[in-house]
């Protein structure tokens, strides 16, 4: 496979190279992008040297198999629609597409039909969304879900290297916010993204949107408390949901535990330390939310493997006919 990745120098962009040599991808080119600042330098596939280049719409005028985006929304929408003409499929991590209709927001475990015989554009979730709905798609076909009620407990590493640069230096005693709208070290921030009329904000606007889309029901009720925390890797989500049918634990226990992409465990639960590289959602601390059409559960997973660059990786293997 011909691959580019725009953004190869980032946090999501580099794990996007190690997932490709653990998935044993069968890469015959890997062309790797950033900006200025980062053109010249050089990133490891195996034991290839690649040097890293500045992009420009010239890489367009080459040809690949699969491009991933994860360089933000503004290089997304200036270069994304023409790298489309230079390969069959563009999967991009920001948000800049992941609403517009017609362009696919893929969990591939959930809506991965979706991608069959698809070209263009397609969208990768939100990070806390991806490893909430992956549980909650299961919990749905079981009992009908009706309305989520969560708060997020979100790393420094969800911001790039700039919100782990930021937490490192505040932990060496500099009063520099970085992009924080409040000291992150030894304390935490209920607020990610910019706020929005409704009060909320953009990622708890996302985290209701984009599992709607992705679970293709707009009625589903989804109330988000976003939080910023001191982790540096993996997101944690305290989830609440309300379903249609009365909750058998049993059954929700028995194809949690099957499902494909979850980690389930019944007896102890799952810290963002002991995520080490596991591409999976956990789910633990199941158990009813307080009567029979309810349940609560606890979920952690690392923000940029399966929220990001497992989850983009997965969606290029499976529209290529390939299991991650
Ligand atoms: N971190 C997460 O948990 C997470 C989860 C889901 C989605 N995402 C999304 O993934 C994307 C990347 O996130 P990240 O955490 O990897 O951020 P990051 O660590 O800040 O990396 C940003 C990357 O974008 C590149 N870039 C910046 N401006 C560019 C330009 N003008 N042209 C080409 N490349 C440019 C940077 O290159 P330089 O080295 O040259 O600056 C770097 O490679 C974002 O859209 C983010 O919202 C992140």
């Amino acid at each position: 496979m011909k691959i580019a990745i725009v953004g190869a120098t980032g946090e999501v962009g580099r794990m996007m190279i190690r997932n490709l040599v653990e998935f044993e991808v069968p890469v015959s080119q890997l062309d790797l992008y950033a900006s200025k600042r980062s053109a010249g330098s050089t990133l490891y596939y195996m034991d290839s040297a690649i040097q890293v280049m500045e992009l420009t719409a010239a890489a367009w005028d080459k040809s690949y198999d699969y491009i991933l985006f994860s360089a933000g929304s503004g290089i997304a929408k200036a270069q994304a629609p023409e790298a489309t003409k230079a390969c069959q499929l563009v999967i991009d991590n920001s948000s800049a597409f992941r609403k517009d209709e017609g362009i696919p927001l893929v969990v591939p475990e959930i809506n991965g039909s979706l991608l069959k015989g698809y070209k263009g554009i397609v969208a990768n979730p939100n990070c806390s969304t991806i490893q909430m709905v992956l549980p909650l798609a299961v919990l749905d076909k079981l009992f009908g879900l009706r309305k989520v009620v969560v708060s997020t407990y979100q790393s420094v590493s969800g911001s790039g290297h700039k919100g782990l640069a930021t937490l490192q230096a505040q932990r060496e005693g500099s009063d520099d916010l970085g992009d924080y709208p409040a000291v992150i070290d030894l304390n935490l921030i209920p607020q990610i993204g910019a706020w929005l009329d409704d009060g909320y904000c953009a990622e708890e606007e996302k985290m209701h949107s984009e599992t709607c889309k992705i679970l293709a029901n707009e009625k589903i009720h989804v109330c988000a408390t976003t939080v910023r925390v001191p982790v540096m890797y993996g997101h944690s989500i305290s989830v609440y949901a309300e379903f249609e049918q009365k909750v058998v634990l049993a059954l929700a226990e028995e194809k949690l535990s099957q499902a494909e992409a979850i980690s389930f465990s019944a007896n102890t639960f799952t810290t963002p330390l002991d995520l080490g590289s596991s591409n999976e959602s956990h789910v633990s601390r199941l158990r009813h939310g307080g009567d029979d059409y309810s349940l609560a559960f606890w979920n952690v997973a690392h923000n940029i493997r399966l929220g990001a660059a497992t989850n983009a990786v997965r969606i290029m293997l499976k529209h290529a006919g390939y299991e991650a």
